[in-house]
């Protein structure tokens, strides 16, 4: 199998997915603009991050083990869903340490050559932050094992029978990598991360400090109910929610009188079609034609995909996932199916026999 030609595959197929999804308001993904101004509201330090405090403490120690023993600490994998704080907390590490941070991805290292190239370039105590290292070629990560256990790589020159292996010395860097697909990694990289933090989705109470920091940062004068309109909107993640609050701030500058009140949170959020749940018009026109007019299911993805006009990854990777999340959409073996919360959710009433008149299928969700 060529790896290297099923890593470019996944990486076209993304990049067209993440191409049409740049407009959506509630896409937890961040486009160019939107990188600086996330620059100006990302936390510069442990203190500063709101929520995960788990992960927070545990990296805490992880880091103060470190300088006390003057050393580089353990490489560190963090792992969960778009716009969690992976990247930020990337750079508090490197920041906490007082190490200067290197950034490069995993669809930047197509051959190994070019990780031996960066890896060779690190001076003693750096910070390497690999985003999306899921998507790295195998030669790279192969090469990447050993870097990170030995402190040391292979450089193949030449090929076939007369090629030679130059071993280079590598200084003692810590890696940090971030996936948001932990299971796609191999276990032999996972296992060399002496310290590895899974990101969840943050609580209610936690989405609403961040906006109001943000807003601080921002100099948008917001009210509580203002904040928390947004913060229950935000889908649990701090990139959607800092999303929104612009929006709104837009909408209060042009609208009202500036302030971020209740009333101007919610229509301003109602023009932008982000309703109370975080449904954005996708999420809502799935559910909406599971129930309407497949009679709540069960259905195929694909199905259901053409009769929101739209292709069938981005149902089953963008909406999907948030519709089952909030229990509003099943997966089961022959479809998906809406819930009982999921017809209440449109102001529907769930029919009284389960759907497609099969009556296990409701235990079995
Ligand atoms: N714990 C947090 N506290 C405050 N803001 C956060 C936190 N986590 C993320 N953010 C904000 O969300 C934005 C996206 O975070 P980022 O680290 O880029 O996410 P990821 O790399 O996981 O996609 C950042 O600009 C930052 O302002
Ligand atoms: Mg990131």
């Amino acid at each position: 199998m060529d790896w290297t030609d099923e890593t470019d595959e996944l990486t076209a197929a993304e990049a067209a997915h993440l191409e049409r999804h740049l407009d959506r308001l509630t896409s937890a993904d961040a486009d160019g603009d939107e990188r600086a101004v996330e620059a100006a509201l990302r936390p510069r330090t442990l203190d500063e991050v709101v929520g995960q405090v788990r992960v927070r403490d545990q990296l805490g120690l992880v880091l103060e083990a470190a300088r006390r023993r003057g050393r580089a600490p353990d490489h560190v994998l963090l792992s969960g869903p778009p716009g969690l704080g992976k990247t930020t907390l990337a750079m508090i590490i490197a920041g906490e340490m007082t190490s200067p941070l290197r950034l490069t991805s995993g669809p930047a290292i197509t051959h190994a050559g070019d990780l031996a190239a960066i890896l060779s370039g690190l001076n003693e105590g750096d910070v390497l932050f690999v985003d999306e290292i899921h998507r790295m070629s195998r030669p790279a990560e192969e090469m990447l094992y050993m870097a990170m256990e030995d402190f040391r790589v292979d450089v193949v020159i030449g090929k076939g029978p007369g090629a030679t292996a130059i071993p280079l010395e590598i200084p003692p860097f810590t890696l940090v990598g971030a996936t948001t697909r932990a299971g796609l990694l191999p276990g032999p990289l996972r296992d060399r991360f002496g310290f590895t933090a899974h990101l969840e989705f943050y609580e209610p109470h936690e989405v609403d400090l961040i906006v109001h920091r943000s807003a601080g940062l921002l100099g948008v004068e917001l009210t509580d109910e203002g904040s928390g309109e947004i913060a229950g909107r935000s889908r649990g993640t701090p990139r959607i929610a800092n999303r929104l609050l612009r929006r709104v701030r837009d909408f209060a500058q042009v609208r009202a009188d500036g302030v971020v009140t209740r009333e101007v949170a919610r229509a301003a959020l109602e023009l932008y079609e982000v309703d109370e749940s975080g449904l954005d018009r996708l999420d809502r026109g799935v559910l909406d034609a599971l129930c309407r007019r497949f009679g709540g299911g069960p259905v195929g993805i694909s199905t259901l995909a053409v009769a929101v006009g739209e292709e069938r990854e981005t149902v089953e990777e963008v909406a999907e996932p948030f519709l089952v999340r909030n229990g509003l959409l099943a997966r089961t073996p022959r479809g998906r199916i809406a819930t009982a919360a999921g017809w209440h959710h449109l102001g529907l009433t769930p029919p009284a026999a389960p759907p497609g008149g099969d009556s296990t299928l409701f235990d079995t969700i």
